[in-house]
């Protein structure tokens, strides 16, 4: 049977750098707070006027393109995942492919939104169609523009300190290699917790209880009009975070996850040669790495430059680990991802 294998990758991040201390300007914020908490030091954030979620995933898009080296005009299906997207709708799988030049070839596009683990649920839907032959050449990207919607006041810097722009994007083709391809993936959500990490408004929800209930919105919060003042005033058109609360599932589902992927493929943690967490904080990527007994060699970070880019976090890290030598052909890899939803999920595959 045909596998699924990670044919070409790339990655593409904004020039700007942004570090703790300019944050420390805008907000009521501590170089050492943000370090401390959370292991980084800086993000990148794009250029406002230039960039967008879309063309930065078409930048990592024509990386992983010639590095598989193949045309654009042979990619056959389109996946793109991100919370960030430049228009509520048309999606960006459509944007990139215009983006990319390659709107000729009608090729599908299709829009993952599943946040943190947008990229995982992405590479396991991908993989479907190249193991039962629909396709050849699937582009997956995951990117984050986040540096535009976040609330940069103190009011929101328990989420504004954390989160990056960038992208990444892969070429998936099959192969027949014994030792190569995506063994498995597992994919997880609970929507019991959908409005702890949830950016609210503008929706249809009018209230909705999980929102009315969590935040004590009265009726009056919502009305029949899809963007009020009042949604501007109270800060609902930013992401909400309760911070703790979802890293305390984090540090029990990212074990879980990777160890169901190990178990089914018939692995323990001691046989990974590299682990690439989602980079929601260094912290739980550590707790992950102590929970399952892996070496500083096992296990990749770079969130410590980069902050949290949501769902170009693997894909990013990845590319960085191809490029620094750190994942090499036949390698076991786990990338495995948690966050709002919410969502998890891990794939585990050879190099
Ligand atoms: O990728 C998506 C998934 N997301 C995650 O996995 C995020 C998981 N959660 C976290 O990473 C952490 O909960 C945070 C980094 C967001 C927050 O760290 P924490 O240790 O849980 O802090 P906290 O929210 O409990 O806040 C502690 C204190 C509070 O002050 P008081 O009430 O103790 O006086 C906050 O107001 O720190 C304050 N605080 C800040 N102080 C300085 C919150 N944000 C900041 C800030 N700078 N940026």
């Amino acid at each position: 049977m045909k596998k699924t294998k990670i044919a070409g990758i790339g990655h593409y991040l904004p020039e700007r750098v942004v570090s703790n201390k300019e944050l420390e300007s805008l907000m009521d914020t501590t170089d050492e707070w943000i370090t401390e908490r959370t292991g980084i030091r800086e993000r990148r954030f794009g250029e406002r006027h230039k960039e967008t979620t879309t063309t930065m995933g078409a930048r990592a898009a024509e990386k992983a393109i010639a590095d598989a080296g193949i045309q654009k005009e042979e990619v056959d299906f389109i996946i793109f995942a991100t919370l960030s997207p430049d228009y509520f709708f048309p999606g960006c799988g459509v944007l990139v492919q215009r983006e990319l030049g390659i709107s000729d070839t009608e090729v599908g596009a299709l829009d993952i939104r599943n946040q943190c683990s947008g990229f995982v649920y992405g590479l396991s839907v991908a993989d479907q169609y190249i193991k039962t032959g629909v396709y050849k050449n699937i582009l997956l990207i995951g990117a984050e523009m986040h540096s535009m919607g976040l609330d940069f006041t103190t009011r929101g810097r328990n989420v504004s300190v954390i989160f990056g722009d960038g992208a990444g994007a892969v070429i998936l083709q099959p192969t027949e290699a014994e030792d190569q391809g995506v063994l498995t993936s597992h994919l997880h959500s609970d929507g019991r917790h959908a409005e702890e990490l949830a950016f609210l408004s503008p929706g249809c929800h009018g209230g909705y209880h999980g929102a009315k209930e969590l935040y004590g919105f009265s009726d009056s919060t919502f009305d029949t009009v899809f963007v009020t003042q009042k949604m501007l005033d109270d800060a609902l058109i930013y992401p909400h975070m309760n911070g703790k609360y979802v890293f305390k599932f984090a540090v029990q589902k990212f074990p879980a996850v990777i160890m169901e992927a190990l178990g089914t493929a018939g692995f323990q943690p001691s046989d990974l040669d590299m682990l690439i967490p989602h980079q929601a904080n260094l912290r739980i990527s550590q707790f992950v790495q102590k929970v399952l007994k892996l070496t500083d060699d096992q296990v990749f970070n770079n969130i410590q430059r980069y902050g949290n880019t949501t769902a170009a976090s693997i894909p990013i890290a990845l590319s960085e680990a191809r490029d620094e030598g750190r994942v090499k052909r036949g390698d076991l890899v786990c990338l495995a991802a948690f966050g709002s939803g919410f969502t998890w999920g891990a794939s585990l595959l050879r190099w």
